[in-house]
C-alpha cells in the first residue's frame, strides 16, 4: 500500500487505479455559482487534477493553463478540453516549488488542492490588480465524517483559506457543511497593488 501524501506517486496511483475521471467531469458548483464574478482573461488553475474546472473555465473564454503532477490526470484533461472544443494549456509539472510569476493572472483557482508554504504566500501577489482568486476545499472537520477521500494533507486548516486571502476584499465566504460535506470557499478581489 502506497504511502498517503501529496506526492506524484501517490496522486499517479490514485489516477491510474481508475479508469474513469476520478473527480468526474462536473465542475465544482461554487465555481459555476459565482463565475461571472471571476475577472475574464488568463486564469492559473493549481492541482487542476482532470482538468473538470479548468476546461469550464476555457469554455467561459478564459485562457487557461491548469498544472499538474499526475501524468494521468493531464492526459485526462487533455483530453477533456479536446472532447469539449476548448483550448487548455496543460503542464505536467510539480508545484511544490512554483513560483506564481508577478501580477500574471486574472484568476487563479485553488479546489480541492492543498498548496505548498511557497504558493499559499505568492497567490495574492500572482493576480492582476482587480483579478479574483477562488479557493474551495474541504475543512478538517470533514476528517471526523469520512475520510481517505478527503486525505489528511489536503484538508484546510479554519481560516487558513482567510489568510491564503490577505489583502483581498472577500464577496463571499464560508466555512460550513455544505452539500452535506465540510467545506470551505472562498472567492476575493485584488482591489490595488498592494
Ligand atoms: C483532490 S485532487 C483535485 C483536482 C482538481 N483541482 C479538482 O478539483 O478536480 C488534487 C490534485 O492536486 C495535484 N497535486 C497535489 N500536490 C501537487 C503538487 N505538489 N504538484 C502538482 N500537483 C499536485 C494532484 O495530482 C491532484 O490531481
Amino acid at each position: 500500500m502506497i504511502k498517503e501524501d501529496n506526492s506524484k506517486e501517490f496522486w499517479e496511483t490514485v489516477y491510474s487505479a481508475q479508469d474513469h475521471y476520478v473527480y468526474g467531469k462536473e465542475p465544482s458548483k461554487f465555481l459555476t455559482e459565482y463565475v461571472d464574478l471571476l475577472k475574464k482573461g488568463t486564469a492559473l488553475d493549481l492541482g487542476m487534477g482532470e482538468g473538470r474546472n479548468a476546461v469550464y473555465l476555457a469554455s467561459k473564454g478564459f485562457t487557461v493553463t491548469g498544472i499538474d503532477h499526475s501524468p494521468t490526470a493531464v492526459l485526462r484533461a487533455q483530453k477533456l478540453a479536446k472532447d469539449s472544443g476548448v483550448t487548455l494549456e496543460c503542464k505536467e509539472s510539480s508545484l511544490d516549488f512554483f513560483l506564481i510569476p508577478l501580477m500574471k493572472y486574472d484568476t487563479i483557482l485553488v479546489t480541492d488542492f492543498h498548496p505548498s508554504l511557497t504558493i499559499m504566500n505568492n497567490l495574492v501577489r500572482g493576480l492582476t490588480v482587480g483579478g479574483t482568486l477562488m479557493i474551495e476545499a474541504y475543512t478538517k472537520d470533514q476528517l471526523k465524517v469520512r475520510r481517505d477521500p478527503p486525505y489528511v494533507f489536503e484538508c484546510f486548516e479554519a481560516n487558513e483559506a482567510l489568510r491564503m486571502a490577505k489583502g483581498l476584499k472577500i464577496i463571499q465566504y464560508t466555512e460550513r457543511e455544505i452539500y452535506g460535506e465540510h467545506r470551505v470557499q472562498l472567492l476575493g478581489v485584488k482591489t490595488s497593488m498592494a
